[in-house]
């Protein structure tokens, strides 16, 4: 299964990612990880994104294809994956049909994750981040066992540079601009399932994987 996951920052996209991909055994791609990981070992790919990333705006997508390319090429992906951050826009919805078709696949679902602004900024602002596994902590509704410290491995939990208010601020602008044409290309494919965000996160992720495993029996456990 070829999944996407949409919807604003903060909707919850990443964290559940991480846990559709432990249920369904499918990997998690996010860009906006990848994007990150070069950037923190200063890759000249990370060096290009980085300063789009602090100012809230997108990566041209050249570069996030080329990188997004990349990351199919590796065996892991081959029976489906979880996309998270990737399409931002119709050219890249466009770029990764080609993609796929290339290895005659096609996109199986697309879940738009829709959050109302309230509960996003609540959630963004108060995110934490663990440096070595990327987990998900929050400090309100997913503080960790120990301050600053992650459940998972135990590395140490930081706050995104771009989770900063006025940068939050940017990356809602930068997403309203472009989510409408891409959930109607989605919509008139016939791809596109709704879920309320705003729930709780098993609810979210139960009718998610729910309808996953509707769809494709070799994914049941
Ligand atoms: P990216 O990392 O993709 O960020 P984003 O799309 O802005 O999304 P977020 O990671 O902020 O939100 P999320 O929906 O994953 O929320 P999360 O699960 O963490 O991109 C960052 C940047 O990289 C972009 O701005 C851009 O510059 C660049 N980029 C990336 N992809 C690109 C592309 N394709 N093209 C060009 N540029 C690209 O949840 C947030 C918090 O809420 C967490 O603390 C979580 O614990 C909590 N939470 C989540 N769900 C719930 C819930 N149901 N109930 C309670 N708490 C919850």
């Amino acid at each position: 299964m070829r999944i996407i996951l949409l919807g604003p920052p903060g909707a919850g996209k990443g964290t559940q990612a991480v846990r559709m991909s432990q249920k369904l055994g499918l990997p998690h791609v996010s860009t906006g990880d990848l994007l990150r990981q070069n950037a923190s070992s200063g890759t000249p790919l990370g060096l290009e994104a980085k300063d789009y990333m602090q100012k809230g705006l997108l990566v041209p997508d050249g570069l996030v294809s080329r990188m997004l390319r990349d990351r199919f090429a590796q065996d892991d992906t081959g029976s489906g994956f979880i996309l998270d951050g990737y399409p931002r826009n119709l050219k890249q919805a466009e770029e990764l049909d080609k993609l796929l078709k290339e290895d005659g696949m096609s996109v199986d679902v697309v879940f738009y994750l829709e959050a109302s602004e309230p509960v996003v900024v609540q959630r963004l602002s108060g995110r934490l981040v663990c440096r070595e596994c990327q987990a998900n902590f929050h400090r309100q509704n997913m503080p960790p066992k120990k301050d600053m410290v992650c459940d998972r491995c135990g590395g140490q939990l930081y706050q995104r540079s771009d989770d900063r208010p006025e940068t939050i601020k940017k990356r809602l602008e930068v997403y309203r601009s472009d989510a409408q044409p891409l959930v109607s290309y989605y919509e008139k494919a016939g791809k596109l399932r709704r879920l309320d965000a705003d729930q709780k996160l098993e609810t979210v992720l139960d009718k998610m994987v729910g309808f996953v495993r509707s769809q494709d029996d070799s994914l049941k456990v």
